[in-house]
Protein backbone atom coordinates (compact mmCIF):
# COMPACT_ATOMS: atom_id res chain seq x y z
CA UNK A 1 0.00 0.00 0.00
CA UNK A 2 1.43 3.48 -1.28
CA UNK A 3 0.17 5.71 1.76
CA UNK A 4 1.82 8.71 0.09
CA UNK A 5 -0.56 9.02 -2.88
CA UNK A 6 -3.12 8.98 -0.50
CA UNK A 7 -1.58 11.85 1.91
CA UNK A 8 -2.39 15.80 0.04
CA UNK A 9 0.70 17.65 0.41
CA UNK A 10 -0.26 21.56 0.64
CA UNK A 11 2.54 24.30 -0.31
CA UNK A 12 2.58 27.64 2.11
CA UNK A 13 0.40 25.87 5.08
CA UNK A 14 -0.20 27.26 7.83
CA UNK A 15 2.88 29.43 6.98
CA UNK A 16 5.20 30.23 4.21
CA UNK A 17 7.95 27.66 3.68
CA UNK A 18 5.97 24.63 5.50
CA UNK A 19 4.40 21.76 2.91
CA UNK A 20 1.62 20.56 5.04
CA UNK A 21 0.99 17.00 4.78
CA UNK A 22 -2.70 16.48 4.59
CA UNK A 23 -4.30 13.53 6.15
CA UNK A 24 -7.68 14.33 5.75
CA UNK A 25 -7.76 12.80 2.00
CA UNK A 26 -5.93 9.18 3.93
CA UNK A 27 -8.86 9.36 6.48
CA UNK A 28 -11.72 9.85 4.19
CA UNK A 29 -10.78 6.77 2.64
CA UNK A 30 -12.33 4.02 4.86
CA UNK A 31 -10.70 0.76 2.96
CA UNK A 32 -6.72 2.71 3.45
CA UNK A 33 -7.41 4.31 7.26
CA UNK A 34 -8.02 0.75 8.29
CA UNK A 35 -5.00 -0.42 6.63
CA UNK A 36 -2.95 2.22 7.81
CA UNK A 37 -4.33 1.18 11.56
CA UNK A 38 -3.58 -2.51 10.86
CA UNK A 39 0.04 -1.75 9.46
CA UNK A 40 0.85 0.29 12.89
CA UNK A 41 -0.88 -2.28 15.04
CA UNK A 42 1.32 -4.90 13.53
CA UNK A 43 4.26 -2.71 14.28
CA UNK A 44 3.48 -2.31 18.04
CA UNK A 45 1.67 -5.12 18.73
CA UNK A 46 4.64 -7.53 20.61
CA UNK A 47 4.94 -4.69 22.94
CA UNK A 48 3.68 -4.60 26.13
CA UNK A 49 1.16 -2.14 26.26
CA UNK A 50 -1.82 -0.77 28.82
CA UNK A 51 -2.67 2.32 27.34
CA UNK A 52 -2.02 4.60 24.29
CA UNK A 53 -1.53 7.92 25.49
CA UNK A 54 -2.16 10.89 21.82
CA UNK A 55 -2.45 14.08 21.26
CA UNK A 56 -4.92 16.67 20.18
CA UNK A 57 -6.19 16.83 17.82
CA UNK A 58 -4.72 14.72 15.07
CA UNK A 59 -3.10 12.14 17.22
CA UNK A 60 -6.55 11.35 18.86
CA UNK A 61 -7.27 9.57 14.78
CA UNK A 62 -4.61 7.56 14.91
CA UNK A 63 -4.18 6.43 18.69
CA UNK A 64 -7.81 5.82 19.30
CA UNK A 65 -8.58 3.40 16.10
CA UNK A 66 -5.41 1.84 17.44
CA UNK A 67 -5.95 1.44 21.01
CA UNK A 68 -9.44 0.39 20.19
CA UNK A 69 -7.79 -2.18 18.06
CA UNK A 70 -4.96 -3.37 20.30
CA UNK A 71 -7.99 -3.77 23.19
CA UNK A 72 -6.18 -1.50 25.40
CA UNK A 73 -7.13 2.47 26.68
CA UNK A 74 -6.73 5.68 25.44
CA UNK A 75 -5.29 8.64 27.43
CA UNK A 76 -5.56 11.94 25.52
CA UNK A 77 -3.15 14.85 26.09
CA UNK A 78 -4.53 18.23 25.36
CA UNK A 79 -3.93 21.76 24.75
CA UNK A 80 -4.22 23.78 28.14
CA UNK A 81 -7.29 24.60 29.17
CA UNK A 82 -9.77 21.61 27.82
CA UNK A 83 -9.40 19.10 30.57
CA UNK A 84 -12.04 18.93 33.36
CA UNK A 85 -9.83 17.42 36.24
CA UNK A 86 -7.08 18.23 37.85
CA UNK A 87 -4.03 18.42 35.30
CA UNK A 88 -0.68 18.87 34.96
CA UNK A 89 0.96 20.86 32.12
CA UNK A 90 3.89 21.53 30.15
CA UNK A 91 5.09 24.46 27.77
CA UNK A 92 6.50 23.26 23.98
CA UNK A 93 7.15 24.93 20.90
CA UNK A 94 5.60 23.31 17.33
CA UNK A 95 7.47 23.23 13.94
CA UNK A 96 5.74 26.34 13.25
CA UNK A 97 4.34 28.71 16.76
CA UNK A 98 4.23 27.50 20.67
CA UNK A 99 1.49 26.03 23.05
CA UNK A 100 0.69 23.97 26.21
CA UNK A 101 0.11 20.69 26.59
CA UNK A 102 -2.22 18.56 29.63
CA UNK A 103 -2.84 15.54 30.62
CA UNK A 104 -5.33 14.29 33.70
CA UNK A 105 -3.30 13.62 37.13
CA UNK A 106 -5.08 10.36 37.10
CA UNK A 107 -4.86 10.15 33.04
CA UNK A 108 -1.94 7.81 33.53
CA UNK A 109 -1.38 5.40 37.04
CA UNK A 110 2.34 4.75 37.95
CA UNK A 111 4.05 2.02 36.25
CA UNK A 112 1.99 1.92 33.33
CA UNK A 113 3.21 0.71 29.63
CA UNK A 114 2.40 3.62 27.10
CA UNK A 115 2.86 3.74 23.60
CA UNK A 116 2.57 7.18 22.32
CA UNK A 117 0.72 7.73 19.13
CA UNK A 118 0.37 10.47 16.66
CA UNK A 119 -0.07 11.41 12.72
CA UNK A 120 2.94 13.43 12.67
CA UNK A 121 6.55 13.19 14.32
CA UNK A 122 8.22 16.78 12.91
CA UNK A 123 10.13 18.36 15.42
CA UNK A 124 9.64 16.50 18.16
CA UNK A 125 8.58 18.77 20.51
CA UNK A 126 5.14 17.64 21.12
CA UNK A 127 5.95 14.23 21.77
CA UNK A 128 8.84 15.11 24.05
CA UNK A 129 6.35 16.85 25.88
CA UNK A 130 4.09 14.13 26.07
CA UNK A 131 6.92 12.26 27.21
CA UNK A 132 7.63 14.38 29.86
CA UNK A 133 4.17 14.65 31.22
CA UNK A 134 3.81 10.74 31.40
CA UNK A 135 6.91 10.23 32.82
CA UNK A 136 5.46 12.89 35.24
CA UNK A 137 2.73 10.84 36.14
CA UNK A 138 5.08 7.65 36.67
CA UNK A 139 4.49 6.21 33.57
CA UNK A 140 6.39 3.97 31.44
CA UNK A 141 7.11 5.03 27.48
CA UNK A 142 7.55 1.36 25.32
CA UNK A 143 7.39 3.59 22.42
CA UNK A 144 6.05 5.65 19.99
CA UNK A 145 3.82 5.44 16.35
CA UNK A 146 3.16 7.56 13.82
CA UNK A 147 1.73 8.07 10.55
CA UNK A 148 4.44 10.27 9.04
CA UNK A 149 7.66 10.88 9.93
CA UNK A 150 9.43 14.02 8.54
CA UNK A 151 12.73 12.38 8.63
CA UNK A 152 14.63 15.67 7.64
CA UNK A 153 13.60 16.86 10.79
CA UNK A 154 15.28 14.25 12.87
CA UNK A 155 12.81 14.33 15.74
CA UNK A 156 13.77 11.06 16.58
CA UNK A 157 17.25 11.83 18.01
CA UNK A 158 14.87 14.12 20.52
CA UNK A 159 13.40 11.24 21.98
CA UNK A 160 15.83 10.04 24.35
CA UNK A 161 16.09 6.80 22.37
CA UNK A 162 12.41 5.67 22.91
CA UNK A 163 11.44 2.87 20.00
CA UNK A 164 10.06 5.08 17.06
CA UNK A 165 7.48 3.30 14.26
CA UNK A 166 6.22 5.35 11.04
CA UNK A 167 4.36 3.85 8.26
CA UNK A 168 5.45 7.04 5.60
CA UNK A 169 8.69 8.85 5.81
CA UNK A 170 9.70 12.35 3.83
C1 LIG B 1 0.83 18.60 14.70
C2 LIG B 1 0.86 17.09 14.53
C3 LIG B 1 1.75 16.64 15.66
C4 LIG B 1 2.73 17.81 15.79
C5 LIG B 1 4.03 17.45 15.15
O1 LIG B 1 -0.14 18.91 15.63
O2 LIG B 1 -0.41 16.52 14.59
O3 LIG B 1 1.05 16.48 16.87
O4 LIG B 1 2.14 18.93 15.13
O5 LIG B 1 4.96 18.49 15.28
P1 LIG B 1 6.26 18.43 16.17
O6 LIG B 1 6.87 17.05 16.02
O7 LIG B 1 7.12 19.49 15.55
O8 LIG B 1 5.88 18.74 17.57
P2 LIG B 1 -0.68 20.38 15.94
O9 LIG B 1 -0.04 20.89 17.18
O10 LIG B 1 -0.58 21.20 14.69
O11 LIG B 1 -2.19 20.13 16.37
P3 LIG B 1 -3.47 19.50 15.68
O12 LIG B 1 -3.24 18.00 15.66
O13 LIG B 1 -4.53 19.87 16.64
O14 LIG B 1 -3.62 20.08 14.31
Amino acid sequence: MNFKDNIRVIPDFPQPGIRFKDITTLLQNGAIYKEAIDQLKEMVKEKEIDVIAGPEARGFVVGAPLAYSLGVGFVPIRKSGKLPGETIEADYALEYGKDKLAMHKDGIKPGQKVLIADDLLATGGTIQTSIDLIKQLGGEIVGAAFLIELSYLDGRSKLGGIDVVSLVQY
